[in-house]
């Protein structure tokens, strides 16, 4: 089968691999129908994921079709058509029990990392029965491939953990797919205002068509002092940092409340100060979290109900032969315009 493999920082290849075996009676083997790129692939590119060993068939998103079940798989039959989650959760560890998923002690954030991934024909899924997902019969397949990572990301380590509640004040610093997924699962909690912070024009007028009530192209560096001005030098309730740099996390510090939230959803590759010295009288809190998934069947329910379309984030498609375009594609999303590029196996 073709799959695209992480040869070390900088380096992949579209190559030939044996189809995937089913090893525990617990996996099942998906044929991917659809599949995408996430800023993680490029981090773990960059070389900032050491768990990600060269070898490593990437990808941690997609839909597809279930293949082969081992004999301890029950929720799911061959034919039936799955999303697939970036977590593996084995459901009985500790963390599992307490709906901890990412930390699943038996599976966690594996796929694409420390097991191979969804840029592939097909992929071998751990613990089956509580990593993938029936997708109802008719839904827009497009938009489900949003369900395998981004939308429970933003919702979970931004909106979630950022606490948003009706009437507030908030701040999204990275208006990248994730940054987005945050704004669109925002809505739910009606805040009053909505400030979305990036250097990338595109992106921003995409925010505004989401739904932002404010937008700031950060590229001049007075984004903090526009935000202070705009909030009655309050700062915002919730600042979700949805970039992944030292230089977006000091944003968030600069820009909250008091008594506000910095919800950290960026995979950090590097050390990024915290001004504890400027903060510690502000009764603010920091989060970190890497996504459980755990609110994925409820993120579901709202596409299908077409409270939300996420669909709206994939700008273009490709087949899985031209997956090195795709890369090229999303890696120059400036040029591009890219935002979710869509992968047909
Ligand atoms: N915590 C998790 O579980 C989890 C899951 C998935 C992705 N992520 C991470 O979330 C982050 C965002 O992902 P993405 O796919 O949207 O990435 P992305 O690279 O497409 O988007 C980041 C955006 O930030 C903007 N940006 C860069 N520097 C900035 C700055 N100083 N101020 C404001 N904006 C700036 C860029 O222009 C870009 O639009 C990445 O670090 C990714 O690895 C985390
Ligand atoms: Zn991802
Ligand atoms: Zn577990």
């Amino acid at each position: 089968m073709k799959a695209l493999v992480y040869h070390g920082p900088g380096k992949k290849a579209l190559e030939d691999r044996p189809m995937p075996e089913i090893a525990a009676p617990t996996d099942a083997a998906v044929k991917i129908v659809k599949t995408t790129i996430c800023g993680t692939d490029l981090h773990i590119l960059k070389g900032d994921v050491p768990t990600c060993a060269p070898g490593r068939i990437l990808g941690h998103e997609g839909i597809g079709v279930v293949d082969k079940i081992g004999t301890a798989v029950t929720a799911f039959h061959v034919g039936d058509r799955v999303i697939v989650s970036c977590i593996s959760s084995c459901g009985k560890c500790d963390y599992c029990r307490r709906g901890m998923y990412s930390h699943c002690v038996n599976g966690g954030w594996i796929l694409g990392n420390k097991i191979d991934g969804t840029q592939a024909e097909f992929v071998c899924i751990p613990f089956a029965d509580t990593s993938l997902y029936h997708i109802p019969a008719g839904a827009d397949e497009d938009a489900l491939v949003m369900l395998s990572d981004i939308l429970p990301t933003g919702f979970e380590c931004g909106v979630l953990n950022g606490k948003v509640q009706p009437g507030s004040t908030i701040a999204i610093v990275g208006a990248g797919p994730i940054g987005l997924a945050a704004l669109l699962t925002a809505h739910f909690y009606s805040p009053a205002e909505i400030i979305m912070v990036d250097l990338d024009d595109n992106r921003l007028q995409m925010s505004s068509r989401f739904g932002a009530t404010a937008i700031i192209n950060n590229k001049d560096g007075k984004g903090v002092e526009k935000i202070m001005e705009m909030t009655g030098g309050r700062g915002v309730d919730t600042a979700i940092e949805a970039v992944g740099m030292p230089a977006s996390f000091i944003t968030c510090q600069d820009i909250v409340a008091p008594g506000g939230i910095i919800a950290n959803i960026g995979v950090h590759g590097v050390k990024a100060d915290l001004h504890l010295e400027r903060l510690w009288d502000r009764n603010i809190a920091i989060t970190t979290r890497l996504v459980d998934t755990v609110t994925t069947p409820m993120l579901l329910k709202t596409v299908q109900s077409h409270r939300i379309d996420p669909k709206q984030l994939i700008t273009h498609h490709f087949k899985l032969d031209k997956i090195m375009d795709a890369y090229d594609t999303f890696g120059a999303a400036a040029k591009t315009n890219a935002l979710k590029v869509l992968i047909e196996a």
